[in-house]
């Protein structure tokens, strides 16, 4: 196993210590993989003059997965567009071809009073959302701002080919029939021919995958049922525009983005993994940051590039295990628990491990 490491800015450095020493703990179980550390961001604008400098490219292009920490911090902020640390993350997306989108979110029974909704809603919560990120109304052409008729307008072009929807389609169908079963898609077919497109598609698809039931839903419907009745979503799958607001959302249901790993896959399940969160810069560098989403985003890493489904979940199950113990840091922390920081929650891991 081929693995290009990114830790970025901000938290990025302290969390990516944590998954690496969880990475090495496995080592004993027969895992063998080989590691190296490139600038992507901030730290690459400060080391090299740009967000992503052709050598991180290049390791990344070499291996198998690429596991990010976060980029950016207030220190850029005035940058030129095309410099800003953000640049390095949408750019490395869009050269790797990471069109699938996976966001789970899913509530720990331990964590249920994090969530902004009632415990008995979202305990047990888990949901993959399963977003397209290449195409969609983000990249489609033309676009602009001109005069029209002695007045600005504005516009995008909301587009996608069948073979886009059919690739972004078999990812979340062969997701659905290693998990529930189940599998909802989104579209706004009632008004966009796109999306009449992309559920003509995805019924096209159910046929071969009979173990699958799939069903479908309006987006405006979708953002409703997310916060009435989440736990009736197994599978989502989506465009981009609407993954993108509903897979915010879903998280959100959890209430702990210190919590929430993300992967980011090409067609060949190479894939790039990272925790939904940012660079904190407001806790940067004082070892109070949440490694947890960092530590399970490897988890994501083993199983969905390198087919390790055991080594995975004996990660989640060791993550599930010290959250039972009582160990928090400060964004999960409640009364009665045992507050810690980013080394001691990696110690933990490690122990249950
Ligand atoms: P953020 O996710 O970095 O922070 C939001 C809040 O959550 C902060 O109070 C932070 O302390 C807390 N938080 C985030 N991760 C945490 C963790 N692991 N443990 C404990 N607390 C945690 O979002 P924000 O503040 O909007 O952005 C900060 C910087 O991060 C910006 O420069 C932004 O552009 C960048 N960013 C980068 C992303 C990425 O690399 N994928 C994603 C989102 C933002
Ligand atoms: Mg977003």
């Amino acid at each position: 196993m081929k693995i290009c490491v990114l830790p970025g800015d901000g938290i990025g450095p302290e969390i990516m210590a944590q998954a690496l020493r969880v990475l090495e703990a496995l080592r004993s179980d027969g895992l063998s993989f080989e590691m190296e550390t490139a600038h992507l961001g901030g730290c690459a604008v400060d080391a090299a003059g740009v967000p992503l400098p052709e050598a991180t490219l290049a390791l990344a292009k070499a291996a198998d997965a690429v596991l990010l920490g976060a980029v950016g911090g207030p220190q850029w902020d005035t940058l030129p567009r095309e410099k800003r640390p953000e640049r390095g993350l949408l750019g490395i997306r869009k050269e790797l071809n990471l069109f699938a989108n996976l966001r789970p979110a899913i509530l720990y029974p331990e964590l249920a009073n994090a969530s902004s909704l009632k415990p008995e809603l979202v305990a047990g919560l888990d949901i993959m959302i399963v977003r397209e990120l290449t195409g969609d109304i983000y990249f489609g052409q033309p676009r602009g701002i001109e005069e029209r008729n002695g007045e600005r307008v504005g516009y995008n072009t909301m587009i996608y080919s069948e073979s886009e929807i059919r690739r972004i389609g078999k990812v979340a169908f062969e997701i659905a029939q290693k998990r529930g079963g189940k599998l909802c898609s989104v579209d706004k077919m009632n008004v966009l021919e796109c999306t009449q497109l992309w559920r003509d598609v995805m019924i096209d698809m159910a046929a071969d995958y009979p173990d699958v039931t799939l069903s479908h839903m309006l987006v405006d419907n979708a953002a409703m049922q997310l916060v009435k009745n989440p736990k009736q979503f197994d599978v989502v799958v989506t465009g981009n525009m609407f993954g993108d607001i509903l897979s915010d959302e879903a998280a959100m249901l959890t209430g702990s983005i210190g919590m929430l790993p993300s992967a980011s896959l090409d067609a060949n399940n190479k894939g790039m993994y990272e925790p939904c969160h940012g660079s904190a810069p407001d806790i940067a560098g004082k070892g109070l940051a949440n490694p947890l989403a960092t530590i399970l985003s490897v988890a994501m890493m083993l199983r969905y590039t390198f087919s390790q489904e055991a080594a995975a979940q004996r990660i989640e199950s060791a993550v599930k295990s010290v959250l039972a113990q009582g160990y928090r840091t400060g964004d999960i922390f409640e009364a009665g628990t045992r507050k810690v920081g980013t080394v001691e929650m990696g110690d933990a891991v490690i122990a249950a491990l």
